[in-house]
């Protein structure tokens, strides 16, 4: 070791704590390149870190840095994302998890409690991270000088406690009872606000809530930085370990110094780091041998504030150059504005806990070496920031703009510092001329709040003189930069500047610079979107500069009010007032008090209570036990599937890249390597092999599974892994239905699966007014986006047998999979199955051939593999939701009646069956929500070479939803009617239900969703909503709102289900179910039923009994015939299949009750219980529900409105509010109930409008990870979200009554869709007035799935700055 580093090396270990624990590591014992994350889940027992992307993206990771400052003696406390956070980073620092937030051992945290309360843990896997996003604002808000809050509440506001988990991801909640939790601590909550929880009951006084709450006291935090760190603080660490290098060093001559070193060392690889959130973007494939830290060096962390500017080092988090800038007060007004407008920005990157760790100087590298779409670069070119830069001995000083436009520095360049100047007002302030500085910054994202890479962004700088005499405003001084759109890095718009400088604005010279603009503005070729970016900096400057042109205010609404006196004075609050508008953002907070109304029963005690979900409590606290968190045993290997890039061609070799085997390799495995048959899968519907078998049939088939001695090893292995493909002599791929059916590709449909046509189609063909022939409408695919990825452990077992555990919605089908792929009896192969980190279809049949490989590498190597796969590969080889082309035809009276619907559908299947076979079946069933007179169909499922799809969530289901309803928006378009009266006069009535359902439609007063619409008419006002949205609309230019109102009905299967119910000795039950809890509250139901049926034989009530319940994982050994869970009624099956039990149970106690009690007069259940162990009652028993065929089917009910916004400058829809009433019939638990409508509902509106899921011209998927995946987050939920869980009574044939919940309600999300199409549609008519032509194909018109912000705007005219301009200048 050098000199250098020899004077560096104070210490040769590194020391922190985790949760109060004291953890020192050797030189030998850390990798310098180990995250944290890696560090906490494979070296300590806190499991609570889990990982969700591994990219900074989902929150799921989150720890709560403390960091001590022993001058200020403060403790400074920071969520950060640990899988990007290096432990060689973490020397003295503290770390906190969920589970030293609080355990089941020393107490929960109110936080924990009042997650359970609520009912925001369904799988649980994103719940730890949420809670420590949580605590993370809690304990910052304490440490404020804010005035005391009430007693039981934080310093925290309400818009704090949203803001601290916008950048955490949850599928399956929907947020709102996360978002509720997290409020309750907030000081300004209005007690009202907070949805449906089992603290409170309806009516009580807000005195009453508080006390129901887990209190909270602020002072009596557990979080305390361990005095033992205090002590042995020191300023860095030096740590050598297997020829790698951490060094941290403490000034810019010792980072000199290193630098020098590592050149005199060629041929060493070198990383600089400050925060390491680039390596979410830039993933790390490589090992470096030196790490220089320079977050211990004073000089790129200090921060000089004088009246010349706001001067920050480097290394400076976002989140602190965010606090500085905000606290600007010394400064001139135009500086101070600038500078807040800059931190108002900076709010809008990543997300919290990427900002406490990034650096600016780190964002800004990333800008200016590799390109990176920065924010910061955008917003800073226009005040002229200047950089300190230095290479070598170097020092250069730089304007940012020269900074970027260099060639990409090399690896030896540190960027010192960044200065932001203060601004000042260049002309003198006349009698004659208002003068004034404006300075605005705009993005364009998938989500308002950020945690979204911006389409584009922009930021404009302008000195602005109004002159009292004349009539307009010209510019002295004009800086306009614009970013992200895919150029080399932000530039400035020099023409468009040149060309307004110093004139005065006008519509005409507006629109000029913006036809200018065009020209400048170009996205580079071959990028997705590229129109779209264009029109965004049209927008944008239109938006900046509109206020200021002197025009009547019955051409500007809103925008430009021609008020001219005050057009600078007001120009601020106007320019807030429609960026509040404009983005959406108008809201004080991000979700306003939306209403949860639950009609409860209780005829079967505990059923129908809100009875808190089982294992919430250890789910929050992250002591859940997923199956990644399951020990890895002593030997065990980690697998990583090799798949192909092609999708179609011979497998010829596999090699690695590296000449030398990869790091930890241990085994390649493939076909030659299975025992049995090569299968993935095998199921009633069909099988697909495990590895292809000479050919690989898609981009993302599974060829090779390769095996090392850690997950990162494995995941690395397979990213060097070569394949050799041939592809001579073999036919194209089939990457489209059309080609599928070009070339004749289909799955087989055994006629079992074919729905059957509805009435005579020709006949309603000649009774109809008018038809439309042919139309068609295409559907892509969704991903399941469960927050856990696949993973399983396999692990061989004595007498020749394999016990695997697997995150699996269907055990039996891996189980009978994995005995035949291994060649041995099914006996001999035990999958367990605990809990899932969500599921969504995603886990039944493509998580077999995970648990299958893991089992083949298993047995081939005699040891326990396991395999957690990365979201990248996930995303690539799931599939997901059935792509499909409609073509239909259909005939209507002139009222809108419709009397004939004819559909052609081409379902995408990909390679294999998995089981798209019943995709038909799901369409038409939720497709005849509607009386269509007659409805014929041809029906083709095709195969292709593409990922197989599976039965995401709502299967055909929510596709049909979305068919209908663009049929009755084409119906009412073509007819010019209003499409909820067209949507009302072909709602069924009972007779025209039976006719479409058959037997499924149940009993006259079962068809409850007349009522439901009429009633959720009244609930949600939506024809008075209407009406004031007519008026919206006519005096709103640039924002346009849409409202609908779509019913559904969905029909369900019910299938025989397995249970086995135990009482042991002393009264304690448990259950074994054929469900598997995924997070859809199964277990919790069972419970209850379990709870009721031993009740009906248990003296006195159930209460005690609900904790003697224990719902054990299912194991394919003990209890058998599981089946699969899956198309919502798995949990009403369950609960009857226990119900059996239970019966059978209560009839073998009641002779001994009887007696006991004639004895005794009273009984205890434990007497009871011991007395039949000592006279052998069995006490354990199992049933196999089978509903008997009338009761097979059924059909479930509800209706949504939905009201959006659209901003027809960016495209953006803010949901404004929804509505939904959902008939439960009598729900088994209306909290779980909720919980799965409003999760669902998200689920389906992240499809509807926000999941683009693309792939390459390969089908190989492109969107794969958290950057270009963008399911819903907090701030992109309806902000008012209300739902009534009807109770519809008695249903005979129901178990205990009750109705689904799991999927319907994601089909009511297409409400948002229609009430969007309907915003776009008065844009379209307002274009069209500016067009001087009524075209009326401009209100025909199709809105894709999804709807995402480029195509809203596209359907808006992408060009409507430029035809509005034209419009107001007299112009066409
Ligand atoms: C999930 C996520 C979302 C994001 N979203 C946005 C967004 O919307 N808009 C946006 O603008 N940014 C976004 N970012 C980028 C984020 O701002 C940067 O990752 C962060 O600022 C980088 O800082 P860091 O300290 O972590 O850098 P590091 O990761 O430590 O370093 C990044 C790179 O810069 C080099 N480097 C760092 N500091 C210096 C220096 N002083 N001198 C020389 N080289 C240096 C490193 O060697 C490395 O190559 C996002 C990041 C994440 C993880
Ligand atoms: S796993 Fe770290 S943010 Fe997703
Ligand atoms: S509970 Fe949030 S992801 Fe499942």
């Amino acid at each position: 070791m050098g000199e250098v580093a020899a004077s560096e090396e104070r210490k040769q270990s590194l020391v922190f704590a985790i949760n109060g624990e004291r953890f020192q590591l050797s030189d030998s014992d850390v990798d310098p390149s180990i995250t944290l994350l890696d560090f906490l889940r494979s070296r300590t027992p806190f499991k609570s870190v889990k990982l969700g992307c591994g990219e900074g993206g989902c929150g799921a990771c989150i720890v709560l840095l403390s960091k001590y400052d022993p001058v200020l003696d403060q403790v400074k406390d920071s969520s950060v994302s640990s899988c990007l956070t290096l432990v060689c980073s973490l020397n003295g620092c503290s770390i906190t998890t969920a589970e030293g937030v609080g355990n089941s051992k020393d107490g929960f945290h109110p936080i924990q409690e009042r997650f359970v309360g609520f009912h925001a843990s369904q799988c649980g896997f994103c719940t730890p991270g949420m809670c420590v996003s949580v605590f993370s604002a809690l304990v910052n808000a304490e440490k404020t000088n804010r005035p005391e809050p009430r007693p039981g509440f934080s310093k925290l506001t309400v818009t704090e406690a949203e803001k601290a988990i916008a950048g955490n991801l949850c599928r399956c909640t929907g947020y709102r009872p996360i978002a509720d939790a997290c409020k309750s601590f907030a000081a300004d909550v209005d007690m009202e606000d907070l949805g449906y929880n089992s603290f409170w009951k309806k009516g009580e006084t807000d005195e009453e809530k508080m006390s129901r709450l887990p209190a909270y006291n602020p002072h009596s935090s557990n979080l305390k930085f361990p005095e033992f760190l205090k002590k042995e603080i020191k300023a860095g660490a030096d740590l050598a370990s297997k020829g790698y290098h951490w060094y941290s060093p403490s000034s810019i001559e010792k980072l000199q110094s290193i630098l020098l070193k590592n050149e005199a060392d060629h041929g060493t690889s070198m990383k600089i780091v400050v925060g390491n959130t680039g390596a979410g973007y830039y993933k790390e494939l490589q090992h470096y041998d030196t790490y220089i830290d320079l977050k211990h060096i004073p000089d790129l962390s200090v921060i000089v504030k004088d009246q010349t500017g706001i001067e920050m080092g480097a290394a400076v988090t976002i989140s602190k150059a965010i606090e500085v800038l905000k606290d600007a007060s010394d400064f001139p007004l135009e500086s101070k504005t600038v500078f807040e407008k800059i931190a108002d920005h900076m709010e809008k990157i990543a997300s919290g806990f990427v900002r406490n760790s990034g650096s600016v100087g780190g964002n800004l590298m990333m800008a200016q070496r590799k390109q990176f779409p920065s924010d910061i670069a955008t917003i800073l070119l226009p005040v002229d920031a200047i950089v300190n830069i230095m290479i070598g001995q170097k020092l250069e000083k730089l304007t940012l703009e020269e900074f970027l436009g260099r060639p990409p520095l090399d690896s030896r360049a540190i960027l010192l510092s960044i200065k932001i100047p203060s601004c000042e007002l260049t002309e003198d302030i006349s009698t004659e001329t208002d003068t004034k500085l404006l300075f605005e910054t705009y993005r364009a994202a998938p989500r308002p709040l950020g945690n979204a890479l911006p389409y584009l962004n922009a930021a404009f700088l302008a000195e602005v003189s109004f002159s009292r005499n004349s009539t307009g405003a010209s510019l002295n001084t004009c800086r306009l930069s614009f970013g992200a759109y895919a150029s080399k890095h932000p530039i400035r718009a020099r023409n468009v500047e040149e060309f307004l400088i110093g004139k005065v604005l006008s519509v005409g010279l507006l629109y000029e610079a913006i036809k200018l603009l065009e020209t400048t503005v170009i996205p580079k070729d071959g990028i997705s979107h590229s129109a779209y970016k264009s029109s965004l900096a049209v927008g944008f400057l239109f938006e900046f500069l509109s206020p200021l042109v002197n025009t009547p205010d019955q051409i500007s609404g809103g925008l430009c009010n021609g008020d001219n006196s005050s057009i600078l004075r007001d120009y601020n609050s106007k320019i807030k007032d429609n960026n509040d508008k404009l983005n959406g953002t108008k809201f004080p907070t991000l979700l306003s008090s939306s209403k949860q109304n639950i009609q409860s029963g209780d005829d079967y005690p505990p059923v129908g209570q809100p009875v808190n979900k089982v294992g919430a409590a250890i789910q929050a606290s992250g002591e859940a036990v997923f199956v990644d968190d399951i020990p890895a045993p002593g030997n065990c290997l980690y697998g990583a599937f090799v798949y192909s890039t092609e999708p179609l061609a011979r497998v010829k070799s596999i090699t690695f890249k590296s000449r030398s085997p990869p790091v930890g390799f241990n085994a390649l495995i493939s076909v030659k390597d299975i025992p049995g048959k090569n299968l993935g899968s095998t199921s009633v519907f069909g099988e697909e092999p495990l590895y292809a078998d000479e050919f690989a049939q898609f981009a993302g088939d599974r060829i090779a599974f390769v095996v090392a001695d850690t997950q990162k090893h494995a995941d690395l292995a397979a990213n060097l892994a070569v394949v050799d493909y041939d592809k001579e002599n073999l036919n194209p791929p089939i990457l489209s239905v059309e080609e599928a059916v070009e070339r004749g590709s289909f799955l087989p449909l055994p006629p079992f699966v074919l729905p059957q046509q509805v009435g005579d189609f020709s006949k309603g063909m000649a009774e109809a007014d008018r038809q439309i022939l042919s139309a068609e409408i295409k559907l892509g695919s969704q991903y399941y986006f469960y927050m856990e990825t696949q993973t399983a452990l396999a692990m061989p077992d004595e007498d020749n047998s394999m016990v695997v555990y697997s995150s699996n919605q269907c055990p039996q089908i891996a189980q009978e999979t994995i005995a035949q792929c291994l060649g041995l009896p099914v006996s001999n192969v035990r999958v367990i199955t605990r809990r899932l980190g969500g599921g969504f279809g995603g886990k039944s049949i493509r998580a077999v051939s995970v648990a299958t490989a893991c089992a083949v590498a298993a047995y081939k190597l005699q040891r326990p593999v396991r395999m957690y796969v990365n979201r990248k590969t996930d995303m690539i080889m799931a599939g997901g939701r059935h792509p499909m082309k409609i073509t239909y035809s259909v005939g209507f009276k002139e009222s809108g009646k419709i009397t004939a619907l004819k559909l052609d559908i081409l379902i995408d299947s990909g390679a294999f069956p998995d089981v798209s076979i019943i995709i038909p079946g799901g369409i038409i069933g939720s497709l005849k929500k509607y009386d269509w007179g007659a409805l014929n169909f041809d029906i083709k499922v095709c195969k292709t070479n593409r990922p197989s799809r599976s039965a995401m969530r709502g299967p055909g289901e929510v596709q049909a939803s979305f068919i209908a309803e663009a049929i009755i928006e084409h119906v009412a378009s073509t007819l010019s009617v209003e499409v909820d009266t067209v949507r009302s006069i072909n709602l069924h009535t009972y007779n025209s239900l039976g006719f479409f359902f058959k037997s499924a439609a149940g009993e006259p007063l079962e068809y409850t969703l007349p009522a439901i619409w009429d009633q959720l008419a009244t609930s949600s006002s939506f024809h008075q909503r209407t009406e004031m949205i007519q008026e919206f609309n006519r005096s709103n230019k640039w924002r346009k709102r849409g409202i609908s109102r779509v019913p559904i009905i969905q029909e369900v299967t019910v299938r025989p289900t397995p249970a086995k119910v135990s009482i042991l000795s002393d009264g304690s039950i448990v259950v074994e179910v054929g469900g598997v809890d995924m997070g859809q509250g199964l277990w919790t139901k069972v419970k209850q039923v379990a709870a009721y049926g031993l009740g009906l034989i248990k003296p006195g009530g159930t209460e005690e009994l609900l904790e003697k319940v224990r719902v054990i994982q299912s194991d394919t050994l003990s209890l058998i015939q599981g089946g699969f869970t899956g198309g919502s009624t798995t949990s009403e099956s369950s609960c009857e299949a226990v119900r059996l039990c239970c019966n059978v149970l209560v009839e073998r106690l009641t002779a001994l009750k009887e007696k006991l009690m004639e004895e005794m007069g009273t009984l205890e259940w434990e007497a009871l219980i011991l007395q039949a162990y000592q006279i052998s009652v069995n006490l354990s028993t199992n049933s196999l529900f089978i509903p008997d065929s009338t009761s097979v089917h059924y059909l479930n009910y509800g209706a949504a409105v939905s009201e959006v916004e659209v901003n027809l400058l960016t495209g953006e829809t803010t949901i404004l509010r929804s509505d939904i009433i959902y008939d439960c019939g009598q729900s088994l638990n209306p909290a779980v109930d909720l919980g799965q409508i409003e999760g669902a509902y998200v689920q389906g509106i992240g499809f509807f409008m926000f999941e683009e899921y693309p792939t390459d011209s390969n089908g190989l998927v492109t969107a794969n990870g958290t950057w270009s995946y963008k399911i819903p987050t907090l701030d992109t939920i309806p902000k008012q979200f209300n739902v009534e869980i009807l109770n519809s009574g008695h249903h005979q044939k129901r178990v205990l009554s009750s109705k689904a919940s799991g999927e319907p309600p994601l089909t009511l999300a297409v409400s948002v869709h229609c009430a969007t199409r309907a915003a776009i549609l008065e844009a379209r008519k307002q274009l069209g007035s500016w067009n001087g032509i009524d075209d009326p194909n401009s209100t025909a018109f199709q809105l894709e799935v999804p709807a995402v912000m480029p195509v809203v705007k596209e359907r808006c005219g992408l060009d409507s700055v430029q035809k509005f301009l034209r419009w107001t200048m007299g112009t066409k």
